[in-house]
């Protein structure tokens, strides 16, 4: 197991670069195969779930070449068979392979993905948009086989605006008969990166980024080199970092406009933000004030930060909200920011959070991903020396997130336990 030992309370200036999207890269990658031809993707994160994907590809018999940022992927001679549960539970996004491997070869037989215990996080949108392409399923101990004669283009109105069911049903819609319709589709900057990735093998998709998409299906899909979009959750969580702890930090390597519903809630709590083209320099503010947030579908504020805003919020003067509206349960790390000092409550999906609280040091768990995340915020910024286990979780979606802390003067160790 591996822990993150954190001595806390440095001031952190410099520069941290941002790496490629996790939650596009992790779609990205399963969308190569639906290609004969080589597919290069550029700026691909060195996490673990990305790691864990290319082992899905070479269990399936993909030839993959792995240079520092990038990954070459040639799919021409994968074999469609059953990807086991001990590779598909590593990681949520398994589930693009249902749809890629739907749409290259009209049949998959898959295990329900694993990932975060956030919620319930079920799929049925997902099923729902390949049986309206005329798939059938048959759901066995957790165990899914989709099948179809043809996969049919179809109108699709997905009930809630899901990001993962929008990717599946554009993998599975790209090379069907005719064309498809997502309506109500989701319109964060990943489906848009997916979308243009697809196009560039040779897809016909048009509207992606807003919520009806248009997908026009081809006979085949070829080669092409394409790049990951900077990682929205990844800059935020530094901005927000910077924001509690930070003397002129730049994060740089950014698109602002992807974090605008961070931005503009940090303004209004009166932090300083100096937004440049393609980097955002953020510093602590001695006061700043309360303010209410509610998490929402792109480009409304992203669940993806609630976790890490909260730490920011307990250092505000005043009775801060956070109303989360996407998941059933994303405040597993509140028990642990409260044990290390912070006064927050959580009733049904809100936390009200009372500041200004002086963290100090002490040992918490990283439940999941982002609680992770805020823990790290919560531990940097704490008196003392803070240990956290459950490290792994983490490392599924912060990219050499040791190295990027200590050259901004933070004294954070990871350790092997
Ligand atoms: N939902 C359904 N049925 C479905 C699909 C989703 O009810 O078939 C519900 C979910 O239960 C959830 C809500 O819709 O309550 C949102 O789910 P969505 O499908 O949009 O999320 P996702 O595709 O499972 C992706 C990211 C998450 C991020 C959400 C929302 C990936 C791999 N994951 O998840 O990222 O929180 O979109 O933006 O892209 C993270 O990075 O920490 C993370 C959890």
């Amino acid at each position: 197991m591996k822990i993150l030992e954190i001595e806390g309370g440095k001031t952190l200036s410099g520069t941290i670069r941002i790496s490629g999207a996790k939650n596009s890269a992790v779609a990205l990658i399963p969308a190569a195969i639906l290609s004969d031809e080589e597919v290069t993707i550029c700026n691909v994160p060195e996490i673990t779930d990305t790691e864990a994907l290319c082992e899905i590809l070479k269990y399936l018999g993909a030839d993959i070449k792995r240079a520092s940022e990038s990954i070459v992927i040639q799919s021409s001679k994968i074999e469609n068979k059953e990807i086991p549960a001990s590779l598909s539970k590593k990681l949520r996004a398994s589930y693009y392979f249902m749809g890629a491997l739907l749409g290259k070869y009209g049949r998959v037989k898959m295990r329900f993905p694993g990932g975060c215990s956030i919620g319930a996080r079920p799929i049925n949108l997902h099923l729902k948009g390949f049986e309206a392409l005329g798939a059938t399923i048959t759901e066995k101990g957790n165990c899914y086989v989709v099948e179809a004669e043809e996969l049919k283009g179809a109108n699709i109105y997905l009930d809630f605006a899901s990001v993962g069911a929008t990717i599946n049903i554009m993998l599975a819609a790209v090379k069907a008969k005719g064309t498809t319709i997502i309506d109500n589709a989701a319109k964060e900057p990943e489906i848009v990166n997916v979308a243009t990735l697809l196009n560039n093998m040779g897809a016909k998709i048009t509207g992606a980024g807003t919520s009806t998409i248009k997908i026009h299906g081809v006979s085949s899909l070829g080669s092409c080199f394409h790049e990951v979009i900077p990682d929205r959750i990844e800059a935020g969580t530094y901005i927000i970092l910077g924001a509690c702890c930070g003397n002129q930090l730049k994060i740089d390597n950014l698109i602002p406009e992807h974090v605008e519903a961070l931005t503009s809630k940090l303004k209004e709590a009166g932090v300083p933000l100096k937004i440049g083209v393609d980097s955002i320099t953020v510093s602590k503010k001695e006061s700043t004030k309360a303010i209410q947030v509610r998490t929402q579908t792109y480009p409304g504020f992203p669940t993806d930060l609630q976790q890490p805003l909260s730490v920011f919020l307990t250092q505000c003067e005043g009775k801060s909200k956070i109303e989360e509206t996407i998941y059933e349960n994303r405040f597993m790390h509140i028990p642990y920011l409260n044990q290390l000092g912070a006064d927050i409550r959580v009733k049904n999906q809100t936390a009200t959070i009372i500041g200004p609280t002086q963290l100090t040091g002490g040992n918490v768990v990283a439940t999941d991903l982002r609680a992770g995340a805020a823990l790290v915020i919560a531990a940097l910024i704490a008196e003392g020396h803070t240990k956290i286990t459950n490290v792994e979780h983490i490392l599924r979606g912060y990219e050499q997130i040791v190295e990027k802390l200590t050259n901004v003067g933070a004294n954070i160790k990871e350790r092997e336990i």
